[in-house]
């Protein structure tokens, strides 16, 4: 299949992009190398343009002619689209009606999304399901839940047919084809404790110790950056097959707290070092624990690195290769 891939150089987008190459079908990258990396698609063809650039979108799309789009394309800073929401819905809801537009251009009719837990806000219960209530607390799971909307309501009006995914916490790295996490700057935990196991941080922080869990701080459901790839392939295989639009979770069913994540992160480099407790991060819910009932039921999704230890190694084993992220 010939598939479209925006954001295709950044963390979840190049694991997948590889994988589906490496299985045999035509890849084009598009990405803006704004925080993707040049060295994770290396030999795959790569388009470098911004999702906002509408005409350049449409003459990349018009000349790939894609029969598949996996749209990773995204800014994806909590934080960030907090203080600065125009850019995240010009980004995650312009940018992505960029594509949206110029593929139905082209008569393409497959359209797998990267969505988010964060579309479902602060959980009643736990684990979340696809029906648990969407209330997003800042503007980047907002964005993404309003181009959620226009898929389906895009898929009501035309032949377009879309899978979102909505990822819990992605996590760790692709050894086979060495890659893995390099933010600027890294958000997020596992890399955050592994810079400090490594000496490049002099202490790692806890943001919160009273939240109501086991042992006060928040619960995360970390998931396999590989078995979120093979998601979108199964994704794409069913819409391949004639099958119908949805919506899943993907996450283990299995929440980790930060402590548990700091313990074993320690436990795998071998090494010890400072951890502080911090004050709480404004906005984190206290539990994120994914239902992934209907990805295992519908897309024939199962998670192989379900293991923190083995999540945690992998992303360790990564790191201590590339101290400096793809720079080394
Ligand atoms: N944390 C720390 N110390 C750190 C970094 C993080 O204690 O140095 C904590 C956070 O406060 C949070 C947990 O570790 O409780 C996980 O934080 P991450 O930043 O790794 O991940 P998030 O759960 O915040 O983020 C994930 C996705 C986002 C998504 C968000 C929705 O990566 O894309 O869930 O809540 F928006």
């Amino acid at each position: 299949m010939r598939i479209i891939v925006t954001g295709g150089a950044g963390y979840i987008g190049s694991v997948t992009a590889r994988m589906l190459a490496k299985s045999g079908n035509e890849i084009l990258i598009l990405d803006d190398l704004s925080k993707g990396h040049r060295e994770a698609v290396k030999g795959l063809d790569l388009a470098v343009a911004q999702i906002g650039d509408k005409n350049k979108v449409k003459q990349v799309c018009g000349e790939f002619a894609p029969q598949a789009c996996i749209h990773f394309a995204a800014k994806s800073l909590v934080a960030e689209s907090v203080e600065n929401p125009l850019a995240y819905f010009q980004a995650n809801l312009g940018g992505s009606m960029n594509i949206l537009e110029a593929l139905l251009g082209v008569e393409c009719k497959v359209f797998i999304f990267s969505s988010t837990a964060a579309v479902y806000g602060e959980p009643k219960d736990v684990p979340l399901t696809e029906d648990s209530e969407t209330r997003p607390l800042n503007p980047y799971g907002s964005s993404k839940l309003m181009f959620e909307q226009v898929l389906e309501q895009t898929a009501r009006a035309t032949e377009m047919k879309f899978v979102s995914l909505r990822y819990f916490n992605a996590a760790g790295a692709d050894l086979e084809n060495d890659l893995g996490e390099d933010h600027h700057p890294e958000t997020h935990l596992i890399p955050r404790v592994i810079a400090v196991a490594l000496g490049k941080e002099p202490c790692a922080n806890i943001y919160g110790t009273d939240y109501p869990t086991p042992d006060g701080t928040c619960v995360r459901d970390y998931i396999h950056v590989t078995d979120l790839a093979a998601a979108h392939a199964l994704a794409l295989e069913r819409l391949a097959r004639g099958g119908e639009s949805g919506i899943y979770n993907l996450g283990n069913e299995n929440g980790r707290s930060v402590r548990e994540v700091v313990e074993e992160v320690k436990k795998v480099s071998g090494r010890d070092f400072p951890v502080k407790e911090a004050p709480r991060r404004p906005g984190d819910p206290a539990v994120l624990v994914a239902s992934s009932k209907r990805a295992k039921a519908e897309l024939g999704w199962e998670p192989k690195h379900e293991s923190l230890e083995d999540i945690v190694r992998s992303a360790w084993e990564w790191h201590k290769r590339h101290p400096d992220g793809y720079l080394t």
